[in-house]
């Protein structure tokens, strides 16, 4: 009787909590788990809230109501995306605006002022503002745009639109629009090589291109009929211009063109463009890379010269590179010029001669080392020697020669230009395409993959458990004594430790047993007697509440192959968790420690299937979301037994049930040699990056060495990975047993089951396919490995392998 009223009242303290509002008072704040939890302006045109860009990726934004996409206008942490879960906004006392994480870290903020906040409100312009309880703005989003202009918002000499890296993407791209020191309106490239102006045309002055760099007041707007004027006298006007009623925006779009845009007013929720700055967006500089050439013909596309190719597959900012090698000085009949017709790239002259033949022009280019090859106009004998080619696109009365040579590129230097892409791999995580990681690589999201989801978990836990003290203790009335009561009560499994019992148990922390990314280990001793390893965390700067709810998670994780987690504490700075101590140390000195002895064949075999029983659970039954991210020979420790048992869930990446694969965010640091192809690339993160691990650990077991020393330089590692798996699928295809003999652990002296042996190396292969989605699932990986017929498995295996051009023989 009772209950059910209480539940009613905790749910509408909670749902009216979160219900879309007009207002934002001081010290509320706005809370991403709810959707509902939006600032919408009086009109309903605009809302602001969190808006979601990747998994479990939120930015806060403001957008149009009834668009179709949600269009975004305006974004407070483009280039630092909070968490899905604890991130909040707030209106401090001191007159900020704060964005902070689900980590307590402030992602983005407005400046203190002196005055006292009164609310935040979004008005029906569009202009997210903090206003004083007399109604002067403190701050205003108009004043901080992003890639749009909304109408009466202006452009000043203060502020700069900065595009988007990618269509799709909200991080900061390339493109800016702004007034330069010449007080005139101007785009921009500013790339990671070069930048160049190419608004308004670049080949014209000032004047000629109908502006006036003697009005210092640098100040533009679009007013809300469509028409746009700036204080350097460009002005114009949208194609419906005189409606004040159409919702209008003027983005620098991803593509460096500047358009704006209509809300359609049959209300489809759609956008058309009614004017734009370049009529052909080849125009823009920097869209196809070095070397690149750009067509608008039927789409916009880029396209390489002949003899050149694409530097990175993935990504059309490195441009393209030259299949010959250019060594200067080159003799005449060495020099060839690739031509082509009508084209263009612009820039980077390093000499103009005029009225010359082309014989001359060609004569001047290869006298000069510094020259690249040469533009051509044909009727006026116009010659420009260019020292490097970009911004190229087709035009009517130029035509192109590029400097080449027989000579063909060292393959050598080939690969070493393709490890530099590679590296892309240490930058940590990333939204959207990869060519923001050639740039920016400000997120630090590592908190993405350990932290994501354990805070919805710590929710509905604080439910659950709160109806439960409400249940036994509800005539108490201190709340964090009672959670934690109330905690131990239901679960009584998984406690909190104080500091100066662990201090004790490990005898001041005086036994070091292990040290890791996250943290050093100590041996100790609990008052039950028994043994403990207690872990003390670095670098963790959540607070008690949200650490509690975290390790609570990971203490509910039990299976046997899995190191289980007794308690944690959390005092005043100190974070540690307490674990089951397992006593043979780790798989990594156990194989590949000298002064170890070497591991049996059994014991390999019984490692190889307890680690992918112990995978298989976090993937599968344990909620189905746990994965480990980091599965390696140091995280696997052994018990007397030599039974395994996976520890460190320091990197475990916690993942929405039935979310996964659905967008592309979230990258945190495996450990090279065995993180997976997709790591690279900007495929979505699942399980299957472990089961790739796993195909490392279980080669590592059989051969053991090291596989991962092979794979350690550059973009060798995934070839060296291929050429091995290449072989070892031939050899598995050839059938027979005898190969294997020669791939098995010579320390073993023969002594090994080769059905076994092949076996798993059937299933390493398979695991180490490149596509994740061909990969098994560990679930699958267990019955393979304990299952004697095994054919149809390994006929599907085959086809996961992707060889590539590469990839050829030993
Ligand atoms: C300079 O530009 C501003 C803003 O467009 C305008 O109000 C002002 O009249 C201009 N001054 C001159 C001298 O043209
Ligand atoms: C709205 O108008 C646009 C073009 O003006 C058209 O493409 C679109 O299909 C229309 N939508 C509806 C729902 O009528
Ligand atoms: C470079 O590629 C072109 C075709 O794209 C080919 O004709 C030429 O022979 C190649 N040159 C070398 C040195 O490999
Ligand atoms: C690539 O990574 C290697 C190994 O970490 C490093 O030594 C090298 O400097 C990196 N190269 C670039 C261009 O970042």
């Amino acid at each position: 009787m009772f209950l059910p009223l209480l539940l009613l009242l905790l749910w509408l303290s909670l749902s009216s909590a979160y219900s879309p509002q007009s207002h934002l008072f001081r010290n509320s704040y706005l809370s991403v788990e709810d959707g509902a939890s939006l600032l919408i302006s009086q009109d309903k045109s605009f809302s602001s809230g969190f808006y979601r860009v990747g998994l479990n990726a939120y930015t806060f934004s403001i957008w149009f109501t009834d668009s179709a996409d949600k269009t975004v206008v305006w974004t407070a942490n483009r280039d630092k995306p909070v968490n899905g879960h604890g991130s909040r906004l707030t209106l401090l006392n001191n007159g900020a605006m704060a964005l902070t994480d689900v980590d307590g870290t402030v992602a983005w903020s407005t400046a203190a002022t002196s005055s006292v906040p009164d609310r935040a409100l979004l008005r029906d312009n569009g202009n997210l503002v903090v206003e004083d309880s007399n109604g002067r703005i403190l701050w205003q989003s108009f004043d901080s745009p992003t890639d749009t202009l909304l109408p009466s918002q202006p452009i000043t000499k203060n502020t700069m639109l900065v595009s988007a890296i990618a269509r799709g993407s909200f991080s900061s791209g390339y493109y800016g629009f702004y007034f330069d020191d010449s007080n005139v309106l101007r785009l921009k490239y500013d790339g990671p090589e070069i930048s160049s102006v190419y608004w308004p045309n670049p080949d014209q002055t000032v004047w000629q291109n109908g502006r006036t760099i003697y009005n210092s007041s640098r100040y533009a707007v679009l007013d809300e009929k469509g028409s746009f004027l700036a204080s350097d006298r460009f002005q114009f006007g949208a194609a419906d211009e005189g409606k004040p009623w159409i919702k209008r925006k003027l983005t620098l779009d991803y593509d460096g063109n500047l358009r704006l845009y209509s809300l359609e007013e049959n209300r489809s929720g759609l956008w058309s463009v009614t004017w734009q700055a370049l009529l052909d967006t080849c125009q823009v500089h920097g869209l196809c890379g070095k070397n690149g050439i750009c067509s608008s013909h039927e789409g916009l596309a880029c396209y390489c010269p002949p003899g050149f190719e694409m530097t990175d597959p993935s990504n059309w900012n490195s441009g393209c590179r030259p299949n010959f090698s250019l060594s200067c000085p080159l003799k005449q009949e060495e020099i060839e010029f690739i031509y082509l017709e009508h084209t263009d790239f612009w820039g980077f002259d390093i000499k103009v001669a005029s009225g010359v033949s082309l014989d001359d022009c060609k004569r001047i280019c290869m006298a000069d080392c510094r020259c690249q090859g040469f533009s051509y106009k044909l009727g006026s004998g116009i010659c420009y020697s260019k020292s490097v080619f970009y911004n190229g696109r087709a035009t009517p009365y130029t035509d192109i020669y590029i400097k080449s040579s027989r000579r063909p590129a060292a393959t050598l230097k080939l690969l070493q230009h393709q490890s530099l892409v590679c590296n892309a791999t240490q930058v940590a995580p990333t939204v959207g395409s990869s060519q923001m990681m050639m740039k920016k690589s400000s997120w630090n999201t590592i908190w993405i993959c350990l932290y994501s989801l354990l805070a919805v978990i710590f929710a509905v836990e604080g439910l659950f458990i709160s109806v439960g003290w409400w249940f036994i203790y509800s005539k108490e009335d201190d709340d964090h004594v009672l959670m934690a009561e109330g905690y131990k009560a239901i679960s009584n499994q998984f406690r909190r430790f104080s500091y100066r019992e662990l201090e004790k148990a490990t005898r001041n922390f005086g036994e070091e047993v292990g040290r890791g990314g996250s943290g050093v280990v100590y041996k100790g001793v609990l008052e039950n007697g028994m043994a403990a390893a207690v872990k003390k965390l670095e670098d963790v700067r959540q607070g008690d509440e949200e650490f509690w709810g975290e390790v609570s998670v990971i203490g509910r994780i039990y299976h046997m192959n899995l190191v289980r987690t007794w308690g944690f504490c959390s005092e005043d700075l100190h974070r540690l968790l307490v674990c089951e101590f397992v006593e043979n140390g780790s798989l990594e000195k156990a194989l590949f420690d000298p002064n170890y002895k070497p591991l049996g064949w059994k014991e390999r075999f019984q490692i190889a299937v307890g680690v992918a029983r112990g995978l298989a659970y976090l993937h599968h039954e344990c909620l189905e979301w746990v994965i480990h991210c980091d599965v390696k020979p140091e995280n696997i420790l052994l018990d007397r037994n030599y039974e395994p048992k996976i520890a460190d869930f320091g990197l475990a990446k916690l993942l929405n049930r039935g979310g996964a694969g659905s967008s592309n965010l979230s990258r945190i640091r495996g450990t090279r040699g065995y993180i997976a192809p997709e790591w690279a690339s900007n495929l979505p993160i699942t399980g299957k990056i472990d089961v790739y691990s796993y195909g490392v650990v279980l080669l590592e077991l059989v051969s053991g060495s090291r596989v991962s020393d092979l794979v350690m330089k550059g973009v060798t590692e995934m070839m060296a990975m291929k050429k091995m798996c290449a072989t070892l699928g031939r050899n598995l295809e050839r059938g027979g047993e005898n190969w294997v003999g020669g791939f098995v652990d010579l320390r073993l002296k023969g002594q090994f089951d080769s059905n076994q042996a092949v076996r798993m190396v059937k299933v390493a292969v398979s695991c180490l396919g490149e596509e994740g989605i061909r990969r098994p699932t560990m679930e699958t990986v267990v019955q393979m490995l304990l299952s004697g017929d095994d054919q149809d498995f390994y006929s599907d295996a085959t086809d996961s392998l992707q060889f590539s051009s590469f990839s050829t023989d030993t």
